[in-house]
């Protein structure tokens, strides 16, 4: 029996359906399918999960506020999201929905678990919440006059008999288990944060809500929903069931957990990074490997959101520059973890300068050479020697992009792919192969082109989980159609493909943008 492929599992948040997506949401779902893509160009057997949140005070009232019913809200706007990642290319496994039937029958079976576990006590509860984060507040976490630092809102107050989550009582051993896994949260700051949490002192939280309607109802008290992130957090479990499965948590989690990354925004990092690995404590589950927390995309210094109104949108950036340059330039423009402000001009500029002219103009001119002068055919030439000289940096790059991408570092995985692309841009410029051809040096223009190409072809692997289409119309033009078979990280390095390139006509892939 051949042996299993080994398994790598990602999830996305489950996204609030209380308004249409915007550029903050795409932003994760891009940067998961990026890491997503390349774990499947390495091989592995890849889930990648994403999907909407759908219960709660704050979706029920929108919902109302649209005159519709709460389900059917949720399937348009859940509709949306999924319109919105075909457009983005994004290529998920798993859509986890957590209205569906599936979803609430693990909840509960999940809360029955925690309260045989003793997990489970009854209290009341008087203070602070913020529906806009869909969470429990002290006066100390928010700005005067209670407003939510995050969203600007204002934080109300409400007392009620609820159901608890005794968190306090897994403190020590959520230190340990951060001690001995230090990088179970990425990255390093983010880890930081949630060791000072820690030392603060963890609070019991509610785990159900009486004035709440629309949620999964409480299996021990039916006058009381669940609380919606002790229902959401487990659509990544829910979630991963096949058709067929019976749904149960031992099913759902046969194939790829523990999860290997969780990818998350830093404002809720304290649900993944605190309340998730305790309820899993608690249930006697395993925890996930890896939970990740990116930055904030602001606009004008302030975090874009639907809250805040701010929004920039998506399915414009789409119609107006393509696919492949939102995906690029998010990605290539902000540090994978920090914040990053969003322009219309560096916008124009990351693609102008880095895919139009430097990647673009590479493979323009070199694609025209091979075709006016060697009749679109050029053989790989060991007797001039090496003219280029860029055969070893292309392998370190290709080993640095590894650690990186590895490390999820992915701005810096492309800037180390950019300086490739620089370095080929000056040798090729220097070497001047249309003058190697006019003054009839043949053998060292045919080597230069080569070498152009196999990098060209190198530099395809490594962009291609981040501009995938982009990627496959360069290897088209490169000569190759078998793409499935060509783009594995298999092939990455050096020589490891054909001997003789035998190209197409060359079409700009990025035509410049104009400055508007
Ligand atoms: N429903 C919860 C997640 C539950 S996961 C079990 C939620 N949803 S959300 O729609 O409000 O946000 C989802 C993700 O989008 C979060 O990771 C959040 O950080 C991210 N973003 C929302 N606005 C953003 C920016 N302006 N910039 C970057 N990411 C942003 O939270």
């Amino acid at each position: 029996m051949a042996a299993r492929k080994k398994t790598f599992y990602i999830t996305s948040p489950l996204y609030y359906v209380n308004d249409l997506p915007h550029i903050g949401s795409a932003y994760t779902t891009i940067a998961c399918d990026c890491i997503a893509r390349y774990k499947r160009l390495q091989g592995y057997d890849v889930c990648f999960l994403t999907g909407t949140d759908e219960h709660g005070q704050k979706i029920f009232k929108s919902a109302k506020e649209k005159n519709l019913p709460p389900k059917d809200h949720c399937d348009y706007i859940a509709g949306k999201f999924q319109e919105l990642w075909r457009l983005l290319n994004i290529k998920y496994d798993k859509f986890s929905r957590t209205t569906s039937a599936n979803h609430g029958k693990i909840v509960q079976e999940f809360f029955k678990l925690v309260h045989s576990n003793g997990d489970i006590y009854e209290a009341d509860y008087e203070g602070l919440y913020c529906e806009a984060c869909e969470d429990f507040k002290s006066e100390k976490d928010l700005l005067e006059g209670n407003i939510c630092p995050i969203h600007k809102t204002k934080a109300q107050e409400y007392k009620e008999k609820n159901y608890f989550f005794p968190l306090s009582k897994f403190e020590e051993r959520l230190l340990k288990h951060l001690d001995q896994n230090p990088g179970f949260i990425q990255p390093s700051y983010r880890r930081n944060e949630v060791l000072g949490w820690i030392k603060e002192g963890l609070k019991d939280f509610p785990v159900s809500r009486r004035s709440v309607p629309w949620g999964i109802s409480l299996p021990i008290d039916s006058t009381q929903t669940i609380y919606v992130w002790f229902d959401a957090l487990l659509g990544y479990v829910s979630g991963l069931l096949g058709d067929s499965d019976i749904p149960s948590i031992e099913n759902a989690l046969k194939n790829y957990w523990p999860c290997s990354v969780h990818i998350i925004g830093k404002d809720i990092l304290r649900f993944h990074a605190v309340y998730w690995p305790c309820m899993l404590m608690s249930a006697g589950l395993p925890l996930p490997e890896k939970v990740f927390g990116h930055g904030f995309l602001t606009k004008d210094g302030e975090k874009m959101g639907k809250t805040t109104g701010n929004i920039v949108d998506p399915y414009e950036l789409i119609n107006e520059f393509g696919t492949d340059a939102v995906r690029f330039y998010f990605l290539k423009e902000i540090a994978f973890g920090k914040d990053g402000d969003y322009s219309r001009q560096s916008f124009i500029n990351r693609i102008n300068s880095d895919l139009a002219n430097n990647l673009g103009n590479l493979l323009n001119r070199t694609l025209n050479l091979v075709n006016k002068n060697f009749n679109g055919e050029i053989k790989y030439e060991s007797s001039a020697g090496e003219t280029l000289n860029l055969a070893e940096k292309t392998n370190l790059t290709i080993k640095n992009y590894e650690k990186a991408m590895d490390n999820l570092e992915l701005k810096d995985a492309l800037d180390i792919v950019w300086e490739l692309v620089d370095s080929t841009n000056r040798v090729f410029n220097n070497l001047e192969p249309w003058k190697l051809i006019k003054n009839n040096e043949i053998s060292k223009a045919r080597s230069c082109l080569y070498e152009t190409l196999e990098i060209l072809r190198n530099i395809c692997l490594t962009i291609c989980p981040f501009i995938p289409e982009t990627a496959n119309k360069i290897m088209l033009q490169l000569g190759y159609d078998r793409l499935d078979e060509e783009l594995s990280w298999e092939k990455a390095g050096w020589t490891k493909t054909k001997a003789t390139y035998k190209v197409k006509e060359g079409k700009p892939v990025f035509p410049r943008l104009e400055q508007i």
